[in-house]
């Protein structure tokens, strides 16, 4: 019998290589961040940049060599999905630095305002914790509710897999990148470690150079009239 698996989810996994001296500055720079506000974070929730008035980290000017590797990715993926780039204005709306001490994690959530988003591992220590994606459509779904937990607890689904399955769970490892569609919930698991994780991550929004003839894809807001 052959398996046919139709409509996935396209995630993409890449790896961005920095210097160790970059790494180290980036890595200080973002501590600086959070010590001016929040120098003693005890709460269970990871410290979010975006949230902490911290969200435009691409442009402080440390962080372009970062940002311009990024965007290779991000064509890359934008490539795999057979979009055409070349048609496109890209813009990084936000970008941000989340550090994840012990045992904190980020529930569900999804990105609505933008298009594309990004996590970059710039410190993954061992066991600080991964990142974990939920479908908003279980396709297999026979039966309503068939795949719930309590099901596996009580044996009628023998295994969790990636047909019964509505989470799937990555463990990058440090300089990984995860780009992924914004509207994708997701979830961090948590750090299970003694270090800190931080990663960066940002949202990204596509809109047309020329929109002449589309109807779908945001017109070029340079084109837009303000109120
Ligand atoms: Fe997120």
């Amino acid at each position: 019998m052959k398996v046919i698996n139709l409509f996935p989810l396209t995630i993409v996994q890449d790896n961005i290589m920095i210097e160790e001296i970059e790494r180290n500055l980036l890595v200080s720079e973002i501590k600086k961040m959070k010590n001016k506000i929040d120098s003693k974070n005890k709460s269970s929730y990871a410290w979010t940049g975006d949230t902490k008035g911290h969200e435009f980290l691409f442009s402080n000017k440390l962080f372009k060599n970062l940002a311009n590797k990024i965007s290779n990715s991000v064509i890359n993926y934008l490539q795999t999905l057979e979009i055409n780039t070349d048609l496109l204005d890209i813009y990084y709306q936000r970008s941000w630095a989340t550090i994840t001490e012990a045992d904190q994690k980020i529930n569900f959530h999804t990105h609505s305002q933008s298009n594309i988003s990004f996590a970059y591992y710039l410190l993954k220590p061992k066991n600080s914790g991964g990142i974990i994606f939920r479908s908003n459509e279980l396709q297999n779904e026979v039966a309503k509710n068939i795949f719930t937990n309590s099901k596996m607890e009580k044996s009628l689904i023998k295994k969790a897999n990636v047909y019964n399955s509505d989470k799937s769970m990555f463990d990058p490892i440090q300089d990984s990148i995860i780009i992924f569609p914004s509207k994708t919930p997701h979830a961090t698991l948590p750090n299970n470690s003694n270090s800190a994780r931080i990663s960066i991550s940002g949202d990204i929004t596509i809109m047309l150079k020329n929109s002449e003839g589309f109807e779908h894809l945001m017109p070029n807001f340079k084109n837009w009239t303000k109120f």
